[in-house]
């Protein structure tokens, strides 16, 4: 029924799109953040932290690897298609030129963090500093293509998504028992630390032309399968990591509240993907999972151990399973948690969905 729904208002968009006004094409989209969202860029770099061998990508239209975390399509992929526009390339593709560009792009990179000493081990990959840097460098280039005011407008007008802030507790407070960060703060103090770096990046983004952005909290770090494997010895959520990304997300969710007042306006959207996934983890039958706890494709147990290979073991239909590998959601997942962002109530979406900021923007 729900997403009959989107279909229907998909389509109901799309006619306008092109009845409307001839020359109006889709509204740009952004991406910023980690692996949840990377389409590709760490491709292009010399790094661990990659997704581009067989099996992932086995569900994409092609049926190969793209550097997607995924079995198939990701969350960018199924916001992109709610907009009526193509998948945005990753930046550092040799793709994204002319034409292109207007689309948008993915400066996503897997295993960055909010703080620069996030991810440290897997070496090359791009900060958030950095991706705003090559955004900087993607205005230019659009500049040069239609114009400064139009490029300005092309920013301003877009949808942005940014998704980070879990490996900064994965891959840096909890890597390692007596991490740097850990000796360095207490898991409040911690979490604060984060939050005010955040807000930081985010009134950058701000600066950097950004007026519509959709903030994703973390989702439920303990209950991946990697952490059921590593730090569960019953099945049930890790406590340590449920505790904080359970102290994290409420304070996002008041510290985006905060950033809008101060700007007058509704910039960051407070995009609750923690509680879609708990819905998922809590009853995944009732979304037509057969679990929520065992990824699809992995080793150990929930095969939840070490990465997703060619060797691994791997579920035939992976729309039975919420995770595809030992960290990111399978592509039916990601499609349901889209749903919410699309059409859920305050709860999922705070101030408002992106079917009410689509219609809002449409108007303006
Ligand atoms: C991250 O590193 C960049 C480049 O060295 C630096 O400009 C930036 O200030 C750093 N960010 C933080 C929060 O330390
Ligand atoms: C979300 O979207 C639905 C469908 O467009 C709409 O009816 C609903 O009021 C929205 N909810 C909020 C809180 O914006």
């Amino acid at each position: 029924m729900a997403r009959s729904l989107v279909l229907i208002f998909g389509l109901v968009l799309t006619a306008l799109g092109s009845f409307g006004a001839q020359q109006v094409e889709a509204r740009a989209f952004f991406v910023f953040g980690d692996s949840l969202v990377d389409n590709g860029n760490n491709n292009y770099l010399a790094t661990t932290a990659r997704a581009d061998a067989p099996p992932y990508g086995i569900d994409y239209p092609t049926g190969r690897p793209t550097g997607r975390f995924s079995n198939g399509y990701n969350i960018p992929d199924f916001i992109s298609q709610e907009l009526g526009a193509e998948p945005t390339l990753p930046y550092l593709s040799p793709e994204l030129n002319g034409e292109k560009l207007l689309v948008g792009a993915n400066f996503a990179s897997a295993g960055i963090g909010i703080l620069n000493d996030t991810g440290v081990q897997f070496i090359n990959i791009i900060r958030m500093y950095r991706q705003y840097e090559y955004f900087e460098q993607y205005q230019q280039r659009v500049s040069a293509l239609i114009g400064a005011q139009q490029a300005k407008q092309l920013v301003n007008q877009a949808l942005t998504l940014i998704t980070v802030g879990g490996n900064d507790f994965v891959n840096n407070y909890y890597l390692v028992p007596f991490s740097a960060r850990s000796r360095q703060y207490a898991l409040p103090d911690y979490v604060e630390f984060l939050i005010s770096e955040y807000r930081k990046l985010l009134l950058r983004l701000y600066d950097l032309g950004a007026r519509r952005v959709l903030v994703t909290g973390t989702g439920p770090l303990g209950c991946v399968p990697a952490e059921l494997a590593m730090r569960s010895n019953n099945g049930q959520c890790a406590v340590e990591l449920q505790r904080a990304a359970n102290l994290f997300n409420p304070q996002l969710v008041q510290m985006l509240s905060g950033l809008n007042s101060q700007l007058g306006a509704d910039i960051f959207i407070a995009t609750n993907t923690q509680q879609s996934h708990y819905n998922f983890v809590n009853n995944p039958q009732a979304f037509g999972f057969v679990t929520s706890k065992i990824a699809c494709c992995g080793q150990g147990p929930y095969n939840g151990l070490g990465l997703c290979t060619r060797l691994s073991n791997l579920c035939p239909n992976r729309d039975i399973y919420a995770f595809w590998d030992p960290f990111h959601p399978s592509e039916r997942a990601n499609r349901l948690i889209v749903q919410n962002i699309m059409v859920g109530s305050t709860e999922y979406m705070n101030p408002m969905n992106l079917s009410t900021i689509l219609a809002l923007d449409s108007r303006t």
